[in-house]
This record gives C-alpha cells, sequence and structure tokens, in this order.
C-alpha cells in the first residue's frame, strides 16, 4: 500500500504516545472500538517500537505507523517492529534519498513553501503540515492550493474539535492528526470510555463533510 491508501482510510489520525504496553492494548482497543481504525504511534517514549508491535498482534483490525520518525534509522525499526507506514515532523534531503531507497510508504512533514519543493523532489506528493497551527493554519493551507495542486495535507498541530472542520473542508486537506483523541489523563488514568466516546463525538462531528 502507498502512504495515501493509509490517510483515505479515515479522517482523523490520533497522535499517540506511549506511556507503556499494558495501557497501548487497552488504547487501541478504545480507538478502534470509537471508530478510528489507523494509529500514529509516535516514536518519543522507549515502549513505542513494542507497542506497535503488540498491537498489531492483539488488535489485528488497527492499522498501525508510527509518527515522530526523525532519520533513517529509526524508519527502519518501525518497519522491522511492523509498522504498516511512517510519519515524520519535518523533511531533509539525506532523509528523504534514503527513506525513497528503503521504498517504505512515507508521509514527511512540512512548514513553507521551500520544503513542499523538496518534499516533491523526492516524489512526495502527501505531506504532514505541521505544526499546522503554529505554521500558519488555514490561510497557510489555502494558500498552498495553487501553486502545488498535485499535494495533500494532513494538517497537524493544535487540531482539535473545535477547528477540525475548517480543515477538512480544504480542497488540498486529506484528513488530519492530533493527540486529542488521546488524551495523556485518560490514558494514565485509564479512561478507555471516554476515549471511545471522544473517537465517537469526534467523527460524527465531520460526517457531514
Ligand atoms: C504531532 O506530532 O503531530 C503533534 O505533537 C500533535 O500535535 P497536537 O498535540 O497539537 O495534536
Amino acid at each position: 500500500m502507498q502512504i495515501q491508501d493509509f490517510l483515505q482510510i479515515s479522517k482523523i489520525i490520533p497522535v499517540i504516545t506511549i506511556y507503556d504496553i499494558k495501557s497501548s492494548i487497552q488504547l487501541a482497543r478504545a480507538l478502534i472500538e470509537g471508530g478510528i481504525k489507523v494509529l500514529e504511534i509516535t516514536l518519543r517514549t522507549k515502549y513505542a517500537l513494542e507497542a506497535i508491535s503488540i498491537i498489531n498482534q492483539e488488535v489485528p483490525e488497527a492499522i498501525v505507523g508510527a509518527g515522530t520518525v526523525l532519520n533513517i534509522s529509526q524508519l527502519e525499526q518501525a518497519k522491522k517492529y511492523g509498522a504498516k507506514f511512517a510519519i515524520s515532523p519535518g523533511i531533509n534531503s539525506i532523509f528523504a534519498k534514503e527513506a525513497v531507497q528503503l521504498g517504505f510508504p512515507l508521509m514527511p512533514g512540512v512548514a513553507s513553501a521551500s520544503e513542499i519543493m523538496l518534499a516533491l523532489e523526492f516524489g512526495f506528493h502527501n505531506l504532514k503540515f505541521f505544526p499546522a497551527e503554529a505554521a500558519g493554519g488555514i490561510n497557510m493551507l489555502k494558500s498552498f492550493i495553487a501553486p502545488f495542486e498535485t499535494v495533500r495535507f494532513c494538517p497537524t498541530g493544535g487540531i482539535s474539535m473545535s477547528n477540525i472542520n475548517e480543515y477538512l473542508k480544504l480542497s488540498n486537506v486529506l484528513c488530519v492528526g492530533g493527540s486529542w483523541l488521546a488524551p495523556k489523563e485518560y490514558i494514565l488514568n485509564g479512561q478507555w470510555e471516554e476515549i471511545t466516546k471522544l473517537c465517537k463525538t469526534s467523527l460524527n462531528a465531520i460526517l457531514n463533510i
């Protein structure tokens, strides 16, 4: 599968931080129960890679990708542990070149016209726009429509229920990402039903788009 195939499955991709292995399985189940299928497990804690592998085994309905991938060795690790795709917060030419050679589905991050041009140079047309709100938000994405007609974005960073629809309405936005579906407090307190509810509420809010 190509990266766009994963992005087309779900309009919302939860950006997940793993605090321990056991709760990662419960979290994945809570998200699936709430209708969210594609999960971005960020490589921000020492549990992340193992969580990718164990969620694949224990929650086969979940389509798990690795996030916060910063270099080629993390990309290789993500692939080895069973991630189906990867997302990076930014892009540089060394990483882009090696990622193309590895042939693993990757959505690199961009925050400017020059970075989009760099991504296109390596054949990446599906890009994370990060940090979305801080980098110019909806107006910035609107400005990218005309010059970059082949590019589709997944804005992430500062997205929540309050602005999700404004982003999804844009013709160059495929889906959005965010941590609001997996709040740290809920995970640490084991509030799985609350997480499921959050997913359902968020998906209901975008049904009409
Ligand atoms: C990411 O890596 O995509 C961001 O940390 C998510 O940003 P958010 O916490 O504002 O949703």
